[in-house]
């Protein structure tokens, strides 16, 4: 029986609980998900949470610009009040949702979480309009960041992209499309092989997700894990492989795979993980800046780094990235692709991708290996979804709910 006391969590208290904790510096994806685990939250209650969470934090630029008008210091306010001004602002128009269907919510809430503020909320939310905003705000993305990307990349136009709702990517293994079928579950193929998009949920409470025949990824993430083309039964060294997601599915077309992180943690999840989806792959925790003893004909490095590509997925990280940023990387991803140089046997192949659309962590990172490099060539590939930049490597436009990446793909000689 339930247990009387506590009223129920709604969507909107939901998503300002799950906001207040990024904002002290939490993820996004994982805060959101077990929150939505343990609530009793259903159906489109589960779906208004999810928007509102996403939206928002997507937005938060361009909802404090338009908030601006109607508040003296907003960076006075406690810090759930001014949470829920902006939750509420993106629903009204975002969302669209009319006045009567949503503010007085977003007032209860308010009285709830910051007393004294209830008439404030009433009258902002009530008043809040579109504001003209400049790009880089419309868009919410950091000016020097946007700049960049206007100045390298020839222009803005895919900014906007990371704003909507991320769909669900997962990488099928052997059985999945059966498993979904039979569970009712619909989806469509993914850009690459293996890739599928779901259309049902939640993916942990699947019984494709539960039996191990469906793992959640990215496509433009799958694609460096393909960009090796190891044949069945090669070696592939992985190297900073985390949680071993590349691996896996290297090590399901056959390849012997071992996985290089310096994080045990993350790789003791991944054991879990690929014992959930059958798969084996030998994991080793090492620092890459550092060379290794080892050397196999197909090398992967999925570098570190800002995660620019990403922002669609993980909002937050676009205000968590400083200038410099990306340059700092690139000073950590150099030594990482020199050690996976050497781990390269001559003759063979070697990948190197990191989901970022900066200069200094793609192409800047490439060049410099080449200059410093002579016993290694670019090896030509084609991409199978639309290019941002090309030449050396190429960036991926994060468009139709890719992430933007960068792959390089060299030839020892
Ligand atoms: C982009 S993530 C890898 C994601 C993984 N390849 C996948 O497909 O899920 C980068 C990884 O680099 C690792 N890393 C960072 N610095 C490292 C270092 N100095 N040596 C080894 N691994 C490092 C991090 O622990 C992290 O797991």
């Amino acid at each position: 029986m339930k247990k009387p006391g506590k009223p129920r969590e709604g969507p909107r208290a939901l998503a300002l609980r799950v906001l207040l904790r990024v904002a002290k510096g939490k993820y996004l994806e994982p805060t959101l998900d077990l929150a939505l685990e343990r609530s009793e939250l259903r159906g489109p209650d589960r779906g208004l949470a999810t928007q509102l969470a996403y939206g928002t934090l997507q937005r938060l630029y361009y909802l404090d610009h338009s908030l601006k008008p109607w508040l003296r210091s907003p960076e006075r306010l406690p810090e759930p009040a001014r949470w829920i001004l902006r939750l509420g602002t993106f629903e009204k128009l975002f969302l669209r949702t009319p006045d009567y269907a949503t503010v007085s919510q977003w007032v209860e809430l308010a009285k709830a979480a910051a007393p004294g503020q209830a008439k404030l909320t009433n009258a902002v939310l009530r008043r809040v309009r579109a504001e003209k905003a400049p790009p880089w705000i419309e868009d919410s993305i950091p000016r020097f960041l946007y700049e960049h990307w206007g100045r390298f990349f020839g222009g803005t136009g895919f900014a906007r992209l990371f704003n909507e709702p991320p769909p669900l990517w997962v990488t099928a293994f052997p059985g999945a499309e059966e498993a979904l079928k039979n569970e009712g579950v619909p989806f469509e193929p993914g850009p690459v092989p293996g890739s599928l998009k779901l259309m049902g949920g939640p993916l942990r409470a699947l019984s494709a997700y539960r039996s191990g025949r469906i793992q959640p990824q990215n496509p433009a993430s799958l694609f460096a894990a393909q960009l090796l083309e190891a044949p069945r039964g090669a070696r592939v060294l992985d190297l900073a492989g985390g949680a071993g997601l590349k691996a896996a599915w290297l090590a399901a077309q056959g390849a012997q795979v071992t996985s290089y992180d310096k994080n045990p943690r993350r790789q003791e999840a991944g054991k879990k993980n690929l014992k959930r989806l059958g798969i084996a792959v030998a994991f080793k925790t090492a620092d890459l800046t550092r060379p290794i003893a080892e050397q196999a004909p197909y090398v992967l490095l999925d570098a570190p780094c800002t995660g620019t590509g990403t922002l669609r997925h993980h909002p937050e990280l676009r205000y968590r990235i400083q200038p410099g940023g990306p340059e700092a990387m690139a000073k950590l991803q150099y030594p990482l692709l020199e050690t996976a140089a050497t781990a390269t046997l001559p003759g063979g192949r070697l990948v190197y991708a990191v989901c970022s659309l900066t200069e200094a962590e793609g192409m800047g990172v490439v060049r410099r290996f080449l200059a410093e490099h002579s016993e290694y060539e670019l090896e030509p590939f084609s991409l199978p979804f639309p290019a941002l930049k090309q030449g050396p490597g190429a960036y991926a436009r994060p468009e139709a709910g890719l992430d933007g990446f960068y792959y390089a793909r060299f030839r020892r000689r």
